[in-house]
């Protein structure tokens, strides 16, 4: 199963749900790829009521960006617990993007949130990722498996977990590891995991940074890969649809 998880970060309004209403009718129509792929889209909280219902029986899936660390009530002016979205019909979310890292997010938070969002039955994505100091000082493999075992504990059950290895220097810039590079890290990940937390299946793992119709070509044949977080892209169907076309063909 190949994901394909569009994040509109800071982006959408009540009437952008005619993107995801094409999306899901090029899904309907599309025979090629015998249905091997889930489509997953994170819009902002403030869609997250309405979409879920709209997309309730529909075939694209409903995730949000971020959630609350600590508890499921609480004074905590302006946040929203995974309690409450969960309730929404909601059941991904987005956890430790390097943008919310950026604004504060320190590896404890990312812990808690992880914890509080598998307690409440949520498909955790999990990002990942060096950024381009640690990128030069070949500290990627040591930054990626840091954040990692600061995130997820031992008994967690790795079947909701999925690894969105987000490098921070691609991220919104148009530049891509190498194919080589990439699949080099991926294959890392996933042994890192698969020994460190004793797993018999491999664990899942997305790439993300700078994800469009041309690079996705570039990371097609990286067997590694489960499927991509797509930021900018995901913003028009026309894009988002022309990675999944030029994924399969
Ligand atoms: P991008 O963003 O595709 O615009 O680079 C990816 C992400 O931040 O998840």
């Amino acid at each position: 199963m190949r994901y394909f998880i569009g994040n509109w970060k800071m982006f959408g309004i009540p009437s952008s749900f005619k993107i995801l209403d094409k999306i899901n009718q090029y899904y309907l129509k599309d025979k090629k790829s015998n249905k091997k792929y889930k489509i997953v889209m994170a819009p902002p909280l403030t869609l997250l009521q309405d979409f879920s219902k709209r997309f309730k029986n529909k075939k694209i899936l409903i995730s949000a960006q971020n959630s609350y660390h600590q508890d499921n009530y609480g004074a905590h002016t302006g946040f929203v617990s995974p309690f409450m979205i969960r309730k929404l019909g909601v059941s991904y979310i987005i956890i430790g993007h390097s943008e919310s890292r950026a604004s504060g997010e320190t590896e404890e938070i990312i812990k808690n949130k992880v914890s509080l969002a598998l307690k409440n039955n949520f498909n955790v994505i999990l990002c990942i990722g060096e950024n381009q100091k640690q990128k030069r000082k070949k500290m990627t493999l040591k930054t990626l498996k840091k954040q990692i075992s600061n995130s997820i504990m031992k008994k967690y059950n790795f079947r909701k977990i999925i690894i969105a290895y987000e490098p921070i220097w691609s991220i919104g810039t148009g530049k891509v590891p190498s194919h080589q590079e990439l699949k080099k890290n991926a294959l890392a990940i996933k042994k890192f995991i698969k020994q460190k937390y004793r797993l018999k299946f491999n664990p899942k793992l997305l790439y993300g940074g700078s994800v469009d119709k041309t690079t996705v070509g570039i990371f097609r044949s990286i067997n590694e890969l489960d499927g991509f977080l797509i930021g900018g892209a995901s913003k028009s169907s026309k894009n988002f649809i022309d990675i999944i076309k030029n994924f399969y063909t």
